[in-house]
């Protein structure tokens, strides 16, 4: 029997969307109008941005370094949009599911069939490898790389080809290229890749894509794109609105600091979006993230300021690798290092929770010496840095 929320989801309506439009001028009634244009978003620059301090921390103390997220908090503009939304909550959320893809559309040059949108990424990259396990074929992706795909694809039986890193660290797409045959269903990038944090140059990637997508559905996977030095010089929208089998994957849980409120969307063929939401298994996208989504993406302040502060934790990260003497990959482009100890990485992860600091321990087998450290508030970053010099003086 046919789902007729399905329906609605599906098919945007034309009086939803203009229902909905309007999200942003709920941000706007609350004083929080969208930037139209610079001028704007200069005026709302210093009371946004001033707002964007140090939030709440962990009630236990610890430092938590170890799951990639934003310690700097949410958009206040997404914080006052939710708490306006509240008494709401008792609707399904898919009308503001239409305004939002409506949104992203806009932004990506997509069309809006083309945008699926999820509570966070990862059920996106489910998705996908369950879509690739349906059709057949191999994965194809690099060693050291971020799970989401690849775990979910073997634990349905797909076969998953891990091409090793360069020596420095990063993808290696010649590799790659080479080893997509015909037993190949599709490739997996990760850019800026976790946990290296390295990237492709873009010029280097298209040619890839390029060439790739015409024999196998490509998945980029650019959760910390929007993190980079270069933004937007790597981002690969442009492949899908040219209709290539390719799907591009953003997560509001890292530069917009909704890690737990969830919110993320692919763009990718419409047929291939139609597939992943038929199967049922994404359910309905929660009220309250769409909510933040929408005022966030209005919050042109917020998105610079937590950019700078992004790059700029990563650089107190590499000084302080460097200090220790520790070698790391090069040229990190998301909110996180990837350091080798010189001790097990588990040892060390211990080690640091009783200093109150949490760190990636034994999640990528490769390297057990290497640990992934992400950015956290000044203060954190100072304490890892004291927990770390004590325990790796000492080894
Ligand atoms: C590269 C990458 N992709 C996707 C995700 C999934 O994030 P979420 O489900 O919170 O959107 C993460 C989370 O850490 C990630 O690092």
């Amino acid at each position: 029997m046919k789902n007729p929320d399905y329906d609605q989801l599906i098919s945007p309506s034309r009086r939803n969307l203009m229902k909905f439009a309007g999200v942003g001028a709920l941000g706007a009634a609350a004083g929080l109008a969208a930037c139209s244009d610079s001028a704007s978003a200069a005026a709302t620059t210093p009371a946004t941005a001033a707002n964007v301090t140090a939030p709440a921390v962990n009630p236990d103390g610890i430092a938590i370094m170890s799951a990639n997220e934003n310690p700097y908090g949410p958009s206040p503009m997404a914080v006052a949009a939710m708490s306006k939304e509240l008494n709401n909550l008792n609707r399904y959320a898919y009308p503001l599911t239409q305004a939002f893809a409506a949104k992203i559309a806009e932004r990506e040059g997509v069309a809006v069939e083309q945008v699926l949108v999820t509570n966070g990424s990862s059920p996106i990259l489910a998705a996908f490898s369950d879509y690739v396990n349906a059709k057949g074929g191999e994965i194809v992706t690099s060693a050291i790389t971020y799970e989401g795909v690849p775990r979910v694809a073997e634990q349905a039986g797909t076969k998953v080809v891990y091409m090793p890193l360069t020596q420095d660290l990063g993808y290696d797409l010649e590799a790659i290229s080479a080893a997509i045959g015909p037993n190949t269903g599709a490739v997996y990038i990760c850019n800026p890749n976790n946990p290296t944090g390295r990237t492709i140059e873009p010029a280097k990637l298209k040619a890839f894509i390029e060439d790739a997508s015409s024999k196998v559905p490509v998945f980029i996977d650019e959760a910390y794109m929007d993190m980079a030095d270069d933004y937007p010089a790597g981002v690969m929208t442009e492949f899908v609105a040219a209709g290539k089998p390719v799907i591009v994957a953003r997560t509001f849980s890292k530069i917009y600091a909704m890690a737990g409120q969830r919110l993320g969307y692919g763009i990718m063929p419409a047929d291939m979006a139609m597939s992943m939401r038929k199967t049922g298994r994404l359910s309905a996208v929660n009220h309250l993230g769409l909510v933040a989504g929408i005022a966030s993406l209005d919050d042109t302040a917020y998105f610079n300021d937590m950019r700078l502060k992004m790059i700029k934790g990563r650089e107190k990260l590499i000084a302080m690798a460097n200090d220790l003497g520790r070698p790391y990959a090069p040229n990190p482009q998301g909110n996180f290092i990837y350091m080798d100890l010189g001790m097990n990485n588990q040892e060390f992860a211990d080690k640091m929770l009783a200093k109150g600091v949490k760190v990636v321990g034994s999640r990528w087998s490769e390297k057990p010496e290497w640990t992934r450290i992400c950015v956290g508030l000044d203060h954190e970053i100072e304490k890892c840095h004291a927990a770390a010099k004590e325990i790796l003086t000492a080894i």
